[in-house]
């Protein structure tokens, strides 16, 4: 059966729960992420171009999504720090297998922190060993402007993201391509300092990495 978020996109496999995470729940992993921030600060990765991202990132989990002019990849390690990554937070592990149902559970967290006039252009996520996984995607803070479109190309529809909504790229939609135009600044107070952060758990290695 289509569910409602499939109807909106026209894209079937594409999940999504609207306010998932109650207020309570969305503060209770900010903390968690905020723990997280702690360990492994924010930092501004480039493009493989050498242009610097309008978000910043960090990752928790046994490996790190990264970018830099040697190219996309995940790493155990933070690039600045050299630290591994910290745990991931037992509410994300939590979401993962309640919404997904999968057995497996994600080895990579990226994290990203939108202020202002960031935002990430069209993309597909694909950078990972294993292309059945889903990929879960929380949002918490401000509003966002998601744009979403299917993998081989063709017309995009965009959708707002509001905290505590969560989303999937799953099946036939696991190579969407999916971006954020904008985040409506003010549209929240929940992050300290404001802004959106998008938390994007994926099993990025597959079977070969527990
Ligand atoms: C991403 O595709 O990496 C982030 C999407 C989002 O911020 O919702
Ligand atoms: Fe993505």
């Amino acid at each position: 059966m289509e569910t409602s978020a499939e109807l909106e996109t026209g894209l079937e496999g594409f999940r999504y729960w609207p306010g998932a995470l109650a207020p309570s729940d969305q503060t209770g992993l900010l903390d968690q992420v905020l723990a997280v921030v702690a360990q492994a600060p924010f930092y501004r990765p480039e493009t493989p171009g050498g242009r610097p991202f309008s978000v910043v990132m960090t990752n928790c989990g046994p490996l790190g999504w990264v970018s830099d002019r040697g190219g996309y990849r995940y790493q155990p390690h933070h690039p600045v720090t050299g630290l591994p990554w910290p745990a991931m937070p037992a509410r994300l592990l939590a979401l993962w297998s309640g919404l997904t149902g999968e057995a497996e559970p994600p080895d990579a967290c990226l994290v990203n922190l939108y202020r202002g006039a960031a935002r990430m252009g069209l993309h597909q996520d694909r950078d990972e060993a294993d292309l059945t996984a889903p990929v879960l995607s929380v949002s918490l803070g401000e509003t966002a402007v998601f744009r979403i479109g299917p993998a081989g190309g063709g017309p995009t529809r965009s959708l707002r993201l509001a905290s505590g909504d969560v989303c999937a790229l799953t099946g036939p939609a696991r190579l969407a391509r999916h971006g954020i135009d904008r985040v409506i600044v003010g549209s929240s107070q929940l992050v300290p300092g404001g802004g959106r952060l998008n938390l994007t758990l994926r099993r990025a290695a597959g079977f070969r990495v527990s």
